[in-house]
């Protein structure tokens, strides 16, 4: 496997099986154990776009592995204020840290990152582009919450712009789910992406209303509306809002439903939701830290 992580294109399912099965084996450190599995060795986070737990997660599975972290900080008080680009920035933190989580609005940015990086490159989301540590953990959610043989999964919210739905639907087609791809017209999943997945043998159907298949799923994984990505604000207005899971909407669910969301949410999920057994989207989060325990000590070639 490559050192760094750009985009679940580069996994295979052997890869990622390995990754899951690990991060159970990592699950009692990041709920407290100790570990002195990475001491002595520095991450760092560069977080050009804002983020609460991607880079919380990162530093928390770093710090109980025994590792440190050094964070850029806000970009007005670097260097990259005085202009200085993201190739030179890699380059001087290669020389202090072990690897690189970054987080960055351009698509194509950790892949162009990883040229000029003598470290691994994490990347922790390029724009509208791909997000592949949140899909790791997406997948753990769903091994550990319900399972990922003969899934059928509904992505509904804003798959035009979302990075976390364009990393997760290139893994679940190595899982051969049945997929549900539902948006409003002009927030699609981009057809590049379609057609790779159907390339891939990948069974995907779309529709514009969660009505239509939330009583036949295992899986409703809800995103947010990308609004920093609309180019034009006016075009934003016309879309917000339009998801909205509540409880009378599950009244048609599964029993065995799992409702999952990368966060942060805006309204897409109704507060009354988090009391239903239904909704994951909590836990899913604190499986970030085990994932990226993995991850990280991978990188670092601990593991
Ligand atoms: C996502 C992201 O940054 O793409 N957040 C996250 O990492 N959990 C989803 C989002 O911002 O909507």
């Amino acid at each position: 496997m490559s050192r760094h992580i750009i985009s679940m294109k580069d996994f295979s399912r052997d890869e990622i099986d390995f990754i899951l099965n690990r991060a159970r084996e990592f699950e009692p450190i990041a709920r407290g154990n100790t570990s002195s599995l990475l001491s002595g060795k520095i991450l760092a986070t560069l977080f050009y776009e804002p983020s609460t737990r991607t880079r919380l997660s990162f530093e928390t599975a770093m710090k109980r592995l025994g590792g440190d972290v050094i964070d850029l900080g806000s970009v007005e008080s670097s260097s990259v204020a005085k202009g200085e680009t993201l190739a030179d920035t890699i380059r001087v933190i290669g020389n202090y840290a072990d690897a690189i989580v970054l987080r960055h609005p351009r698509e194509g940015a950790a892949r162009m990152a990883a040229e000029y990086s003598k470290v691994p490159i994490i990347n922790a989301g390029d724009g509208a582009g791909h997000h592949p540590t949140q899909t790791l953990l997406d997948l753990y959610t769903i091994m550990r919450e319900s399972s990922l043989s003969d899934m059928k999964i509904a992505l509904v919210g804003d798959l035009k712009y979302g990075r976390t739905v364009h990393s997760l639907a290139y893994a679940l087609s190595l899982y051969h789910a049945d997929m549900t791809l539902i948006s409003p017209k002009q927030l699609q999943m981009p057809d590049v992406i379609k057609k790779d997945l159907k390339k891939q043998g990948a069974r995907i159907s779309e529709t514009t209303d969660i009505e239509d298949v939330i009583g036949d799923i295992d899986v409703l994984y809800v995103t947010r509306i990308q609004k920093e990505r609309f180019p034009d604000p006016a075009e934003y207005q016309k879309v917000a809002g339009i998801y909205r899971v509540t409880e009378e909407l599950l009244g048609k669910a599964r029993d065995n439903l799992i409702i999952m969301h990368p966060m942060p949410r805006v309204d897409e999920i109704d507060p009354s939701v988090d009391r239903t057994k239904y909704a994951r989207y909590f836990q899913q989060s604190f499986y970030g830290v085990p994932v990226r325990m993995t991850l990280l000590a991978m990188a670092m070639e601990a593991i």
